[in-house]
């Protein structure tokens, strides 16, 4: 079987005006498993609104939109990411807290790379004061960790027993960073 064609999207910077229709799109990947640390109930408009915030005043949030509605159909969002930087001094060179969804019909056609890539392309050309990328995923969403590998994110441990699956087990996360200078 050839491989899905690669989905035509435009990105954007994130605006509060797409809080609700990332509401859904976090709690449509939530409900499948082996991805986001959230279950779908565990998506509020609260979780979304503070991460929305957090990201607009402080980091970076983009949006993948798919359609520009010549066809009738209305623009979606498909996926987004974001991180943000905390309010400590020390800790201010750090964008963190990333986290990348992409709608599961949508997914393995490049959606999830071109998001990625590009908050790198921002922080790497025009945020020189942010020295470091950070996330943390589970071992087993060996998908996620190849693509952040082949962007030039590194491993870098393993927190054993850290995530409770859905089957009850447990497994690591795996904390990775990309860093200016590496
Ligand atoms: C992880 C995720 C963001 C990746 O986005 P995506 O749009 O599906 O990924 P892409 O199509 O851009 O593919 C990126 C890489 O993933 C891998 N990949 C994609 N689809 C794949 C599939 N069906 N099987 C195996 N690997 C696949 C490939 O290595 C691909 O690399 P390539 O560009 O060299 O082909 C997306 O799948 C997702 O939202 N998953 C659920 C939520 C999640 O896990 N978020 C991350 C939490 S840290």
């Amino acid at each position: 079987m050839s491989p899905p064609e690669p989905l035509t999207v435009t990105l954007r910077a994130a605006t509060e005006d797409d809080q609700d229709e990332i509401v859904a799109l976090y709690r449509r990947v939530a409900a499948t498993t082996g991805g986001l640390a959230r279950s779908a109930d565990e998506i509020t408009s609260g979780y979304v609104m503070g991460f929305l915030a957090r990201s607009l005043e402080t980091g970076i949030v983009l949006v993948a939109v798919e359609g520009r509605g010549e066809d009738g159909a209305p623009p979606r969002i498909v996926g987004e990411i974001h991180a943000w930087r905390g309010p400590l001094e020390v800790f201010a060179h750090v964008l963190g807290e990333l986290t990348v969804a992409v709608l599961p019909e949508a997914q393995g056609r490049g959606v999830g790379r071109m998001l990625f890539a590009e908050l790198l392309r921002i922080v790497r050309e025009s945020w020189p004061d942010i020295e470091r990328v950070e996330l943390i995923t589970r071992e087993s969403n060996a998908r996620a960790i190849a693509l952040y590998e082949s962007l030039g994110l590194q491993r870098e441990g393993r927190l054993e027993g850290r995530i409770r699956r859905a089957d009850g087990g447990l497994e690591a996360d795996i904390p990775m960073g990309w860093l200016r200078t590496r």
